[in-house]
């Protein structure tokens, strides 16, 4: 008997840990909005609180963007008014459950960094014509998103023209969804290790 429970013991704690949450979840978006909301702390303004759909299209945007390189002239470095458009921009906030009219406050900052270097990526909003933005007390809200060696944030604020929440109900669906995703596989997960424990125990 004890020579049939020790194969059970070490089958469970390869399926326990392989069924652990992923830890550490910290990624460039991560860093840079912790970055950026000290920079609001030590200027004395509120942190921005993420702002879903702002993200969404942050995500979208960074897809615009990633297959072009960085040069002197684009991301931070872009010169004001010369910013690329978009002709699928209006799918894109539609997509993003967005328009034109619940975004025109709102500021759309790209930036393109080698390899989304940390250190590069906070100094490209805090310390190049993005700073503005950052420093700015009628922006709350904020959405990130990235792609390849592009990192891009959209600013929002808490009036009607800025605010990035237009169809709450379809945002909230989306939500549901994932959770219940989850839910479900890790559920799956257990099950199978009941099962499996009973089997063995069986035998
Ligand atoms: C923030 O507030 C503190 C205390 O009121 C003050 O000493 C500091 O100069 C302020 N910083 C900025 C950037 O306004
Ligand atoms: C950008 O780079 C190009 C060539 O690499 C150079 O000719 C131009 O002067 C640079 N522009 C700025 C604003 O640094
Ligand atoms: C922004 O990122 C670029 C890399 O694309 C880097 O060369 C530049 O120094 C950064 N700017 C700041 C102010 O950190
Ligand atoms: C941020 O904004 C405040 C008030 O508008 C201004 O006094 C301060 O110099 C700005 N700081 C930066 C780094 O732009
Ligand atoms: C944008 O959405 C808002 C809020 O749902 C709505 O009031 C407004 O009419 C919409 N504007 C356009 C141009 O669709």
């Amino acid at each position: 008997m004890a020579i049939h429970k020790l194969p059970l013991l070490l089958f469970l704690s390869i399926i326990l840990f392989l069924n652990r949450p992923v830890l550490g979840d910290t990624d460039e978006e991560d860093i840079l909005l912790t970055g950026i909301n000290s920079y609001r702390t030590t200027q004395n303004l509120t942190v921005f609180s993420k702002n879903e759909n702002a993200e969404c299209l942050a995500d979208e945007i960074a897809d615009q963007f990633k297959n072009k390189p960085c040069t002197n002239d684009t991301g931070s470095f872009t010169v004001p008014g010369t910013e690329p458009q978009f002709a699928n921009y209006p799918k894109m906030l539609s997509k993003c459950h967005l328009n034109v009219t619940d975004t025109r406050d709102g500021m759309v900052m790209p930036a393109c960094v080698p390899r989304l270097e940390s250190s590069l990526v906070l100094t490209n909003f805090t310390k190049t014509q993005y700073s503005l933005g950052l420093n700015d007390s009628k922006y709350t809200g904020i959405g990130i998103g990235k792609e390849d060696n592009w990192i891009v944030v959209v600013l929002t604020t808490n009036t009607p023209e800025g605010s990035y929440s237009t169809d709450t109900d379809t945002k909230h669906d989306d939500d549901d969804d994932s959770n219940g995703f989850t839910v479900s596989v890790s559920l799956v997960n257990y099950l199978l290790v009941f099962m499996f424990s009973f089997c063995f125990f069986l035998y």
